[in-house]
């Protein structure tokens, strides 16, 4: 069978540019190595002020390695703003697959004179490689002359050179730490269903970004737009040279590099690349709970119910798979979710603040009368095998079929799916949806898999009493950051090269799952636009969460879409949020959350994310749970959910997690308008909503592999407990003024690590940086929509000389479009609060707009008679607080 498919797809391969055209030589060099690689030559150089283009061509015999050399190459060189320098090196015939421009939509070429800019490219003409250097201190951040370039159909490899032991972050998806290894590492990039996250391998999404921290040098950043399943080695040379290797199974060289110089900087010209995040409604930040195996809508009623009797607030209830029948989307169970009952649950929810978000998977079950395949099958919507089957493989219902999600008919079939099914008229009313098992993972495990023969795992409902959940998400929406480029796409072009084993690449990317094939979706299918799901695997979830993206606009028109996706690419944060899969109750876990956040929020642009708070496979205890409940709370994404075989682990569970979480939500819900401002300004300017500690002490090398303590926002230190079962810690407090968040109390960082014994299980160390001022709700609330209606206060943690300065957003929540905004700067300088700024939000449906007091930190040395009537100074914390009532719609001063 193999000998086969490879026969015909050698038939196939004429008339392309590709320098070994004779099929035998393009299999067999079983001792090749690329030392023999000829590499290439740049001539017909050319110059302008903001680009420079050059032909390169195949500088000696092919060698084929892995697959033919392509002879003749085009490089591109951009300058396309001051702090953007983008290189691209394609197949000069452009048959070479390209990331479709609709999938991720490219920055323009702002045609910035080099001059101006920040970087500067270098050029060797033989052998062809080059540098790219920051001119302020000539500090060299990608030289490729070490290794020649390779590029081949189904290999291109490109190395460069780094400083001795880097600080070398990004490379997501992984549970890897977060400063990586830099000798004998490898990162695979190819989404794979990662059942407890695997180390060292590659997992659901793909995100081929790093960043380069140099301490006082500066931090850059390079982005790779290839989509196809790529290795990147990071080691060193046996002569000790360090160096970073690209090996990508197709596609092209398409880097941008990302000037900084501060780390924050290139969260933001990264967020300029791959396009700004979606903001996401308010109510995002309430707490969520979710688990698979609430068997009936009376079970999931239950947990709602015992929520409310703990007094802990739940915003969002979710059902995984449970409630669909037979596991198929959008179908509900008749007997254990009927649809009349559903509906009455998610009236409930709604009449009492609280919202409903429920699962759908991207395989569609095979079956004679059920509709959704019915229809998707009629409007070709379906990979198709040769002969024009439908392609099928195995998921939870049985045998399955994929919607193709570049197919024309493909958002009209899903948005009309999820209408129906989550009708607000008469299915399910739902917030949010949820998008699951898109890498996509398929149960057959190889090629020999018969999908006819395999039943899935469909639920049996007498001994087995497990919940499905499916959800719609109904019409087709508008791109709300619409395509930046003018250029369009040539119909022939990008598509891939024909000839390709389009199953096994000869050059190994270390999939964790198998063959390029394995247990998903096999690589040979074609998609609509003539690609090859070889080249767009790694895209599979990021389709499949902009098409539902838009079809949960069109059934919720002008509301601010909450998409949840396992999978996804570089650029996913502008339709949908992310949770870190399938992680398990264990400590480790627990840890591993933090370093995922740190490094999805601040580099890849994110930051609606967070794992499965407690834990989601294996049974979780009280002490972790609590301790997670903590942790989790100062986290984007909060959400408890649990696997089908695990112990039930809602906080009601066990009296720690109840004050835990009463705790831990509470603190959460009084600082959510200032974690909304971060996220606010991350979807406006990319400045990252948590911070490495290093992205604010970029010199000082103790924070460099920092990966246990976080800043949410940028002004709180979240220094938990990391130890299995400790009740002590040991944290980083750098060089700076810092205020203990529960106390008060001023605690000057020396940059040295502190020690905290006694933390118990319902403690977490929480410190506010000197020289910022936090909007906080003076109480919690039940759900987010009460919360609106308390009042501000606001905390103010002057730094060494007495000032400090914060900034607070506010808008209605749930619109996309807001025309009623407010956007304050406040400033604290020794003595005296500013508030100013624009003032829109009028405070809608009474919620209040009002500061009712002003609470400064630091104040030991105040004079007492100094203070205004309306002051009061507290000698336990030091802090002043003055009381008052200033309403939030004019600029205003206050002096304590
Ligand atoms: C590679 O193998 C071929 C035969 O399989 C042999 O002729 C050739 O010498 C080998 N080359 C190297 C560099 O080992
Ligand atoms: C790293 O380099 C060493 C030689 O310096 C080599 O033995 C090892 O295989 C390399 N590891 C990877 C992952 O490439
Ligand atoms: C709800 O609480 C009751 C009383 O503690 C308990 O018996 C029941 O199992 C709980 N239900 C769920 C779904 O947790
Ligand atoms: C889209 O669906 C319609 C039926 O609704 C069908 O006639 C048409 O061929 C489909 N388009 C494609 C490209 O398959
Ligand atoms: C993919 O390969 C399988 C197995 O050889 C074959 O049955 C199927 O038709 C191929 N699909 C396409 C689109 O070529
Ligand atoms: C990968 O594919 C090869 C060739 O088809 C096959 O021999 C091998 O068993 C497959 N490996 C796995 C892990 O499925
Ligand atoms: C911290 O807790 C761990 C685990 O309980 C214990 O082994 C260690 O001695 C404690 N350290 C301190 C400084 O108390
Ligand atoms: C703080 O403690 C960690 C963990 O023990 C250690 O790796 C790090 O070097 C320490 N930092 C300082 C500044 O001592
Ligand atoms: C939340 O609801 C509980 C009852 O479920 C009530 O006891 C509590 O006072 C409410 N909390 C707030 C802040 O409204």
């Amino acid at each position: 069978m193999r000998v086969q498919r490879l026969a015909l797809g050698l038939v196939a391969f004429t008339g392309f540019t590709i320098a070994a055209p004779a099929p035998l030589d393009l299999v067999v060099r079983d001792n090749f190595s690329t030392d023999n690689c000829p590499g290439y030559e740049a001539s017909n150089v050319e110059k302008t002020d903001s680009t420079i283009t050059a032909d390169l061509t195949l500088a000696g015999d092919a060698c084929n390695v892995y697959s033919p050399d392509i002879k003749d190459l085009r490089l591109v060189v951009e300058y396309q703003s001051k702090d953007r320098l983008h290189v691209k090196i394609f197949d000069k015939d452009e048959q070479v697959y390209q990331v479709q421009e609709e999938l991720v939509s490219r920055p323009q070429h702002g045609e910035t004179p080099s001059d101006d800019a920040l970087l500067e490219f270098e050029l060797v003409e033989k052998p062809f490689s080059f540098k790219i250097t920051r001119k302020e201190n000539d500090e060299v951040l990608f030289d490729t002359s070490g290794r020649q370039l390779i590029f081949e159909s189904q290999y291109v490899g490109l190395r460069t050179s780094l400083p001795k032991n880097p600080n070398i972050y990004g490379f997501g998806e992984h549970s890897d730490p977060f400063r990586l290894p830099n000798v004998d590492y490898h990162r695979t990039l190819y989404n794979a269903e990662s059942p407890n996250l695997p180390t060292n391998v590659n997992l659901y999404g793909s995100h081929p970004v790093y960043f380069d921290h140099r301490g006082d040098k500066g931090t850059h950043g390079v982005f790779m737009l290839n989509a196809n399943g790529m290795k990147v080695d990071l080691n060193v040379t046996e002569s000790g040279d360090q160096y970073l290797q690209y090996n990508a199974i197709g596609g092209i060289i398409d880097l941008y590099f990302l000037a900084g110089k501060q780390p924050a900087e290139v969260s933001k010209q990264y967020a300029d690349t791959v396009g700004y995040s979606a903001m996401f409604p308010y109510w995002t930040f309430g707490f969520h709970q979710c688990k698979y195996g609430y068997w009936d809508v009376n079970m999931v009623a239950e947990v709602v119910g015992n929520y409310s009797t703990a007094g802990i607030p739940l915003e969002v209830m979710w059902t995984d798979i449970d409630y669909m029948d037979g596991r198929q989307d959008f179908t509900t169970d008749p007997e254990r979710f009927p649809i009349a009952k559903m509906r009455e649950l998610v009236s409930t929810l709604h009449s009492r603040g609280q919202r409903y978000v429920l699962i759908l998977d991207p395989a569609i079950h095979f079956k004679e009368g059920y509709k959704p395949y019915e229809q998707g099958h009629e409007m070709g919507v379906f990979y198709k095998n040769e002969d024009g089957s439908d392609y099928l493989g195995v998921q939870w219902a049985g045998t399955m079929a994929w919607p193709d999600w570049l197919h024309p008919n493909t958002s009209k079939w899903w948005a009309e799916q999820i209408a129906t099914t989550f009708s607000a008229d008469n299915g399910i009313d739902l917030d949010g949806i949820w998008v699951d098992m898109n890498e996509a993972s398929n149960f057959c495990s190889d090629i020999d898999c018969n999908p006819l023969d395999d039943q899935g795992n469909p639920p049996k409902v007498e001994h087995d009493p497990r919940p499905n959940t499916g959800r719609p998400i109904p019409g087709f929406p508008e791109d709300f950051q619409p395509s930046r480029r003018s250029l369009t796409r040539r119909e022939d072009k990008y598509k891939g090269l024909p000839g390709r084993d389009l199953f096994v690449a000869k050059y190994d990317p270390v999939n964790q799952r198998g063959n390029l094939s394995g247990y998903t979706i096999w690589t040979n299918n074609t998609n609509a636009d003539g690609t090859k799901v070889y080249d767009t695997h790694n895209l599979h979830g990021h389709a499949m969460s902009r098409v539902t993206y838009d079809a949960m606009l069109a059934r919720r028109p002008g509301l601010r879409p909450m998409v949840l996706t396992r999978s996804t690419f570089a650029g996913s944060g502008r339709k949908a949020t992310h949770w870190f899969g399938d992680n398990a109750s264990i400590w480790e876990h627990y840890r591993l959350s933090i370093r995922q956040m740190l490094a999805w929020v601040s580099m890849h642009q994110m930051p609606m994310v967070g794992s499965d708070v407690c834990g989601f496979n294996a049974d979780a205890n009280e002490q972790m749970c609590a301790r997670w409940a903590l942790l989790g709370a100062f986290q984007p994404f909060y959400r408890n959910h649990a696997e089908i075989h695990a112990i039930q682990q809602e906080f009601y569970q066990w009296p720690l997690t109840i004050k835990a979480a009463k705790k831990a939500i509470d603190t959460r819900y009084k600082l959510i308008d200032y974690a909304y401002t971060a996220l606010y300004y991350q979807t406006t300017e990319g400045t990252p909503m948590i911070n490495p500690l290093f992205f604010l002490y970029p010199e000082d090398e103790n924070t460099f592999g920092i990966q246990d303590q976080w800043f949410y926002g940028d002004a709180l230190l979240i220094s938990p407990v990391t130890t299995d079962w400790a009740e002590n810690v040991t944290f980083y407090m750098p060089k700076d003024t810092f205020y203990d968040y529960w106390t008060g109390q001023r605690v000057e960082g020396l940059g040295t690590n502190v020690t905290r014994t006694g933390v118990s299980w319902t403690d977490i160390p929480v410190h506010v940086r000197g020289g910022t001022i936090i909007p906080q709700r003076a109480n919690s609330a039940n759900t987010t929509a009460e919360l609106r209606k308390e009042n501000f206060v606001f905390i103010v943690a002057p730094d060494a000389n007495g000032k400090a300065k914060g900034r607070l957003y506010i808008d209605e929540g749930e619109k996309i479009e807001q025309k009623q905004t407010t956007e304050l700067d406040i400033t604290w300088d020794n003595g005296k609060i500013k508030v100013e700024g624009k003032w829109g939000y009028p405070g809608l449906n009474g919620e209040s707009i009002k500061i009712e007091s002003f609470k400064v930190l630091g104040q030991e040395d105040v004079q007492i008679g100094d203070l205004g009537e309306n002051s009061k100074f507290d000698s336990a914390s030091g802090s002043v607080t003055v009381q008052g009532s200033w309403n939030l719609d004019a600029d205003f001063e206050v002096h304590i």
